[in-house]
């Protein structure tokens, strides 16, 4: 018999992405290898799973902050202060760190001030849809992170103009604001870093286009913040020497190895994004004992060892381009901590991440719909506290592995 539930059920059971998931778990239900469940961590990478060790090359925690014993302490020293969570929305009321880790970020990231969100993808859906309204424009990379993408969704369902401009080309933009007549002002949206390949978008010229045609810069710099830049900045001050044109997101769950996300912005804007985000405005914030974290993190972002962590995560990252760069492979991104190394096939791929996992690494096999059809990858984060020999025996198991698995070559490409 059926009954409501089992419909519902049913018809999510029909969806085409639900469908597409499904068949590549029976398809390769030995090295499908998503959904694990982490049994145990060490401090250099080590991860117990599906009763083995191996090192973890699938964290975002890029400067190894997550293991750093002050986080942990601030953490504890929030916790005794706070409790465990702030009970009530931000519109209400905020706990005092809350304000001192606004006020920190914004100095270390040299912006007039910060708004935290509870997450990156949080902010996205709450600002894009807050900053714009129905005489204005939204313009997206094609390839912009899929929050961006859900929040530009929710702005156009409240009558904003949407478009979407072809990834990283600033020809192509510049066509769409020419051709997009009778707007009030527009907002750009694109990604700092593009996570599944490491690569980054044209900042100068982009701005360039957005300045001729009254139009702002959304730049979501998550997977640069704490990695790029003078102390981990990012990649907008980097590029553009200033943030005139620019409303940066930050991400506090990657480098930073805490939780949220925020907004870099001028004073006013902070305001106006309290009033217009329904994320900050109808949702609970992050916890108070990561604000506390966040303080620190942002303390060791500003000192001299800065500069200790970030040579070791560089270190780490030469030696493992270097090396796959030797062994031939096609190595996409390299100058961010995100490494993609071209498999191709899909079946390929996933049978490459089994193996790199049988012979005690983990990386992540990404293939289409998160890459195009066919340019499957494998995903390889290196993070500071990774040791040299972890690395070198990784690209000793990538060079078995084009023994019997196919990997593009840079002859091949
Ligand atoms: C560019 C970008 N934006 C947003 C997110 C999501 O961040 P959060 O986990 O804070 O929602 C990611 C996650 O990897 C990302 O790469």
């Amino acid at each position: 018999m059926t009954n409501p539930m089992s419909n519902l059920c049913q018809a999510m059971n029909q969806h085409g992405l639900v469908r597409f998931a499904r068949h590549f778990e029976e398809q390769f239900p030995d090295a499908h290898m998503k959904d694990l469940v982490v049994d145990a961590l060490g401090a250099q990478r080590e991860m117990f799973v599906l009763g083995r060790k191996v090192i973890n090359f699938g964290s975002d925690s890029f400067l190894g902050l997550d293991q750093d014993v002050r986080v942990g302490d601030a953490i504890r020293r929030g916790l005794e202060r706070w409790g465990s969570h702030n009970g009530a929305s931000r519109a209400f009321a905020s706990v005092r760190t809350n304000l001192e880790a606004e006020e920190k970020l914004a100095a270390w990231l040299g912006s007039d001030a910060v708004l935290i969100y509870p997450s990156v993808s949080l902010a996205n859906m709450g600002a894009l849809p807050g900053l714009v309204g129905r005489r204005d424009l939204l313009i997206v990379d094609e390839h912009a992170h899929n929050s961006i993408q859900e929040g530009a969704r929710i702005a156009q369902a409240n009558g904003v103009r949407l478009v979407t401009f072809q990834h990283s080309d600033p020809a192509d933009l510049d066509k769409i604001l020419r051709e997009a007549a009778g707007f009030r002002v527009a907002v750009v949206a694109i990604d700092g870093v593009y996570s599944m390949t490491g690569d980054l978008p044209p900042l100068q010229e982009l701005n360039e286009v957005a300045l001729r045609h009254n139009a702002v810069l959304y730049v979501d710099d998550a997977h640069a913040t704490g990695v790029m830049g003078p102390h981990g900045r990012g990649t907008v001050l980097e590029a553009l020497g200033s943030y005139d044109n620019a409303l940066v997101v930050g991400s506090l769950s990657k480098a930073f190895s805490c939780f949220g996300g925020f907004i870099g912005c001028p004073a006013p804007f902070k305001r106006l994004l309290k009033m217009r985000s329904n994320t900050y405005i109808f949702g609970g914030p992050v916890p108070p004992p990561y604000l506390d974290a966040i303080c620190t993190v942002c303390d060791i972002l500003n000192s001299p060892e800065y500069d200790i962590l970030r040579g070791r995560l560089h270190d780490n990252v030469r030696r493992l381009t270097r090396g796959a760069e030797r062994l031939g492979l096609v190595v996409l991104g390299g100058s961010t901590p995100i490494i993609s190394i071209l498999v191709g096939d899909e079946a390929d791929t996933f049978r490459a991440g089994n193996s790199l996992f049988e012979r005690g690494y983990y990386v992540q096999s990404v293939t289409f719909p998160a890459v195009p059809y066919h340019a499957g990858v494998l995903r390889i984060q290196v993070n500071a506290n990774h040791l040299p020999e972890a690395i070198d025996g990784l690209l000793a198991a990538l060079g078995e592995l084009q023994e019997h698995i196919h990997l593009e070559t840079r002859r091949a490409a």
